[in-house]
């Protein structure tokens, strides 16, 4: 049974009725989301295959709280055992005992309340990754909010303001713990979306090092040169799970919110024979969708996509990772990687038009914006340490802000290697090199490249980082701090 969850921005009783039953399983076809026309005429609207993403859906939180604009959820962090390789089972480091933790949803403008109880070996937190939330919930130890130790509990209580894709994980000991297995989806919800879109499933790509035996490889495999190339994975995870299969009715659109919550793998997604409409990336639909034939994630991007499964019934398409060149031989001889297997089912239906999704997205104005300017560098090689304009995290400067103010943040990369650069708590809009105009909180910045990009500070005052996230880059000192102060009373 399905927990009743009613939402906030449902306008009359029959659409309360329809999101609730959105909320409650897979099997509600996207034609459900209309606008007040009515219930859709069930006989004719095609429907994916019966239990077509049984195997590969991430469960729902549980929703405690009655009220329809407040989502209030427990999560423990603990250990379970998962099977992922025919050695021995291997002793995952999850929430709530699942790789990835459960799928949180939310409607724009919601409450999010969320009881989290440490029950790890290690101390904890939590890092809601591109929601733009207020300081005090970043989930950033020794800035934001103690460390949760084990046995401690902690509250997060935010409202989440923008509809996208967001994640979940840790930002104590990153990289161990999120290539341990924690990471967890979170939807916002756009009040209202067109019909039309695809039936939805939320996809997190990750990766995870286990020996022969099961158990997983120590944090530090490789020793320096490990944490110089970061640490991909030798076990290709969709869903916490090894080469799935989701059914799919031949010309049915399907929406996929791609998330890479993998330690330091690129992911670029291949589908034979298809295209990708993406609708949208980290911070919701882009002003227009774009055309991809293999979209690239970075870690800790993510990518909204629209595609439409085609091909003969009982035949299978299969999902492949293909190696993206993110520097110094990380492409060289790596063929292509089986990531999930789309099984297709039913009579074919004839493909439906893509609706209209234009968005404004009113570029920053530019005019008084101070310019910020980082290096990303490798500072010593052994012991490794990286880090921001020739210092690590432990000795840097905060780059200095006020609320209200527009900077361009310039970041050129000097190594061997692409880092993806995030930053906490504001999205930006990348200047250079062009692209699709959308809101980011992470972006490559390729081998010997310049990414220029745009944020305005909107009334969160705090300290906020901004780091590397190929974790294990991180982790080695690639990361700096934001303060952005409270506006000068002149
Ligand atoms: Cu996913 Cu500090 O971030
Ligand atoms: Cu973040
Ligand atoms: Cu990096």
């Amino acid at each position: 049974m399905c927990p009743p969850r009613l939402h906030g921005f449902a306008i009359g009783p029959s659409l309360l009725v329809l999101s609730t039953a959105i909320a409650c399983g897979s099997a509600a076809p996207s034609a459900l989301r209309t606008d007040g026309s009515g219930a859709p005429d069930t006989a004719t609207t095609p429907r994916q295959p019966p239990g077509w993403d049984d195997e590969i859906r991430i469960p729902d939180a549980v929703d405690l709280n009655p009220s329809p604009a407040i989502v209030e959820v427990k999560l423990a962090a603990k250990l379970a055992s998962y099977d992922f390789v025919s050695g021995g089972p291997t002793t995952v480091w999850t929430y709530d005992g699942h790789v990835p933790g459960p799928l949180i949803r939310a409607n724009v403008g919601d409450r999010v309340i969320i009881h989290f109880t440490n029950n790890l070996p290690d101390a904890t937190s939590i890092h809601w990754h591109g929601l733009r939330i207020s300081n005090a919930m970043d989930g950033m130890p020794g800035i934001s909010q103690p460390a949760i130790n084990p046995g401690e509990s902690f509250d997060y209580d935010f409202v989440v303001p923008d509809a996208s894709t967001f994640w979940y994980h840790p930002h104590v000991d990153s990289a161990a713990q999120v290539g341990f297995g924690m990471y967890g989806p979170l939807i916002v919800e756009a009040p209202r979306e067109p019909a039309g879109l695809g039936d939805e499933v939320v996809l997190v790509l990750s990766d995870i090092s286990v020996n022969a035996d099961g158990t997983l490889m120590s944090e530090d495999t490789g020793g320096d040169l490990g944490s110089l190339f970061g640490r991909e994975g030798n076990v290709l995870l969709v869903n916490g799970r090894v080469r799935p299969t989701l059914k799919a009715r031949p010309g049915l659109a399907q929406r996929w919110r791609l998330i890479n919550a993998a330690r330091s793998r690129y992911f670029q997604v291949a589908l034979p024979g298809h295209t990708f409409l993406r609708i949208g990336g980290d911070g919701g639909l882009l002003a227009e969708p774009v055309t991809v034939a293999q979209p690239v994630l970075a870690p800790a991007e993510r990518a909204d996509l629209i595609v439409v499964p085609t091909g003969e019934p009982g035949t299978d398409v299969v999902a492949s990772w293909i190696a993206f060149d993110r520097g110094f031989g990380t492409a060289f001889n790596r063929p292509p990687k089986d990531l999930f297997v789309v099984h297709l089912e039913g009579e074919p239906v004839a493909a439906q038009k893509v609706p209209d999704l234009h968005r404004d997205i009113p570029p920053l104005d530019l005019g008084t914006s101070g310019l910020v300017s980082l290096t990303l560098t490798e500072d010593q090689l052994s012991p490794i340490e990286l880090g921001i304009n020739g210092v690590p995290y432990a000795a840097s400067q905060p780059v200095m802000a006020h609320v209200g103010d527009t900077q361009v943040w310039e970041i050129s990369n000097t190594m061997d290697f692409a880092h993806p650069f995030h930053l906490h708590g504001f999205f930006f809009q990348v200047l250079s090199p062009e692209g699709p105009l959308e809101w980011k909180d992470t972006v490559n910045v390729p081998v010997g490249g310049t990414v220029r990009f745009a944020v305005k500070y909107d009334d969160r005052p705090g300290m906020w980082m901004f780091h590397c996230h190929i974790l294990d880059h991180a982790e080695a000192g690639m990361m700096g701090s934001l303060m952005v102060m409270e506006r000068d009373r002149n």
